[in-house]
């Protein structure tokens, strides 16, 4: 079985990160792992890489003069690593467009609301202020706009009486761990493509792939 292989980039506890090694252990899943970046050294995922025996590298934006000098760092270690498909996994720095876009329709990312809504930070607590019903979590491919680019699945988690911003991260964390390995798959898979802003199922047997929900 062919493996697409991919490079995951995260900042922090790698939560998701650990949904796609457990994912990737599988001898039926579709992809693999070839290297995990972080760009902070003290990142909890880069333990959880090391643990798995993936490569981890960190990658400190802080030994950089610019950004520009930081991002081709990365790019030189994916490319170095043969990286198919660049995994975002609560990276926290913004990318240029010139990164960006050499990686264009071959970069997801995962954010936790129902994009368009709630793009950029604290997007619980926002959620939760705002009254509205229904937060969630959104994988999609990145452009250089910040949390935009062609939608390629998301999960709906209703928001309950008395949510906590904490318990409701919580709820879509869970989601968020389901939709990752499953969205690599779809891609692993040639079953999704990008046409222009959008993303197209294969199959229209697949319409409903992109949609994860505890209500139905
Ligand atoms: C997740 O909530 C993800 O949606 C966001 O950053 C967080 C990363 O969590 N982009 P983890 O590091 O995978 O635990």
């Amino acid at each position: 079985m062919r493996q697409l292989k991919l490079g995951v980039m995260i900042s922090g506890s790698g939560t998701n990160l650990q949904a796609l090694i457990d994912a990737c252990s599988q001898s039926d899943y579709p992809a693999q792992i070839s290297v995990v970046i972080a760009n902070r050294p003290n990142a909890k995922g880069l333990k959880r890489a090391k643990e798995a025996g993936i490569d981890a590298v960190c990658i400190d934006h802080t030994g950089y003069d610019d950004r520009a000098s930081f991002e081709d760092a990365i790019h030189d270690c994916l490319k170095e690593h043969e990286v198919e498909l660049v995994c975002l996994a609560g990276f926290m720095r913004i990318l240029n467009a010139e990164f960006v876009n050499r990686w264009k329709d071959r970069m997801i990312n995962i954010h936790p609301s129902l994009l368009p809504s709630y793009k950029g930070l604290h997007t619980h607590a926002r959620a939760i202020e705002d009254g509205v019903r229904f937060g969630g979590c959104t994988i999609h491919f990145v452009r250089p706009e910040m949390d935009n680019g062609p939608i390629l699945m998301q999960t709906v988690v209703p928001i309950a009486a008395g949510e906590t911003e904490e318990s409701l991260a919580a709820k879509i964390l869970f989601y968020e761990h389901q939709m990752y390995p499953a969205a690599v798959r779809l891609i692993a898979e040639g079953k999704v493509r990008v046409s222009g802003n959008k993303v197209v199922y294969s199959d229209t047997d697949l319409g409903t792939k992109g949609m994860i929900s505890p209500l139905v």
